[in-house]
């Protein structure tokens, strides 16, 4: 690419990559390469440079070379040991690549350090990538932001697919489901919002270890009672309690991921505490980072996604 912008490479764009996507060809500061495993329709609609790779070490580290990038995102989401056998390919062809020198690997989670083994398979799959981080040279930082919001959206509005069994709002079909008492503390912050400050923080050189965004911090039943009142309408509330949710994990095989495992894995990361980004932190990143970047709360996002088509 002969111009004076800069190349970002994205790797895994399925759903909240394509934020990333679209907010750094609206930036006329950047170029966008995308690593995957296949051509896609979306990417080709856009005009986006996919590289086919196969993940392993050398077809990454040819990439970055051939492309000068200077920074590489993942959103990679494969179960697993191969979660973590990827984003070492990833780390070690940065480490090796002669511009790339600053990684964000696919965390997006909620407060990785004072819950680093939350959600469980976050545990088995992120914890040993994140001690590998640290002994690495290159910049890196977990970028988290609690629930992404977008899950309060009707399905039209975003990119995220639903997870009606998995999010306790189901707005697609006016329902909740409350897990544990619905007073635990959770944070969230839009998709769009996301991609936004990790835009900002692409243009800042040194970089936290951990950075954190929020939209608001807030509670389920909360969330229950601005969704109804912004509908005007009620939502068909039920409940799941701590001990049901935990009597599922100790009396099931943990080892064998079923769907109804990750969703109660899910339901205690929910409940501990672990989905709420810290409070003092986050504030002091927002300072430090991020004044540019007008975060929604779920109240203005919601009001938002009625004047525009997508959100
Ligand atoms: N905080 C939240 O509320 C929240 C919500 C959703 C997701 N997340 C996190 O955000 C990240 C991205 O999520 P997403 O929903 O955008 O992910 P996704 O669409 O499910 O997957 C992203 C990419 O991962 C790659 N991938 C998936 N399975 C693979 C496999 N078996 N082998 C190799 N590659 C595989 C694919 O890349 P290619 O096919 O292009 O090679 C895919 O496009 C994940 O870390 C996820 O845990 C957080």
């Amino acid at each position: 690419m002969c111009n004076n912008k800069e190349v970002i490479i994205i790797a895994g764009v399925g759903n909240l990559g394509k934020y990333l996507v679209e907010e750094l060809a609206a930036d006329k500061g950047y170029d966008v390469v995308v690593l995957s495993r296949k051509k896609s329709q979306w990417l080709a609609e856009r005009q986006v440079d996919v590289q086919i790779t196969d993940y392993t070490e050398e077809s990454i580290l040819a990439i970055l070379d051939s492309t000068n990038c200077k920074a590489l995102v993942s959103f990679l989401n494969p179960p697993g040991n191969l979660y973590l056998n990827i984003h070492k390919s990833l780390l070690n062809a940065c480490v090796r690549s002669r511009t790339c020198k600053h990684f964000i690997p696919s965390e997006w989670i909620g407060n990785s350090e004072d819950y680093p083994l939350l959600p469980r398979f976050y545990g088995e799959t992120r914890e040993p990538f994140r001690k590998l981080l640290r002994d690495s040279s290159i910049q890196w930082t977990l970028f988290n932001g609690g629930w992404l919001m977008d899950y309060f959206l009707p399905q039209e509005k975003t990119h995220m697919p639903p997870i009606p069994a998995e999010f306790p709002v189901d707005p697609n079909n006016s329902r909740a489901c409350i897990r544990g008492t619905g007073d635990e503390l959770q944070s969230w912050t839009s998709a769009r919002d996301i991609a936004r400050a990790v835009v900002v923080l692409l243009g800042v050189h040194e970089w936290d270890t951990v950075t954190y965004v929020a939209g608001e911090w807030s509670t389920f039943n909360e969330a229950v009672k601005r969704i109804e009142l912004f509908q005007g309408q009620p939502l068909e509330t039920t409940y799941k309690s701590k001990d049901k949710i935990l009597e599922f994990i100790n009396n099931n095989d943990q080892l064998e991921l079923s769907h109804d495992m990750e969703i109660a894995l899910v339901e205690e990361w929910m409940i501990s505490g672990a989905a709420a980004c810290p409070r003092e932190k986050t504030l002091l990143q927002k300072e430090k980072y991020f004044k540019s970047v007008k975060f929604f709360s779920l109240q203005e996002m919601l009001q938002h996604a009625e004047k525009v088509d997508f959100v």
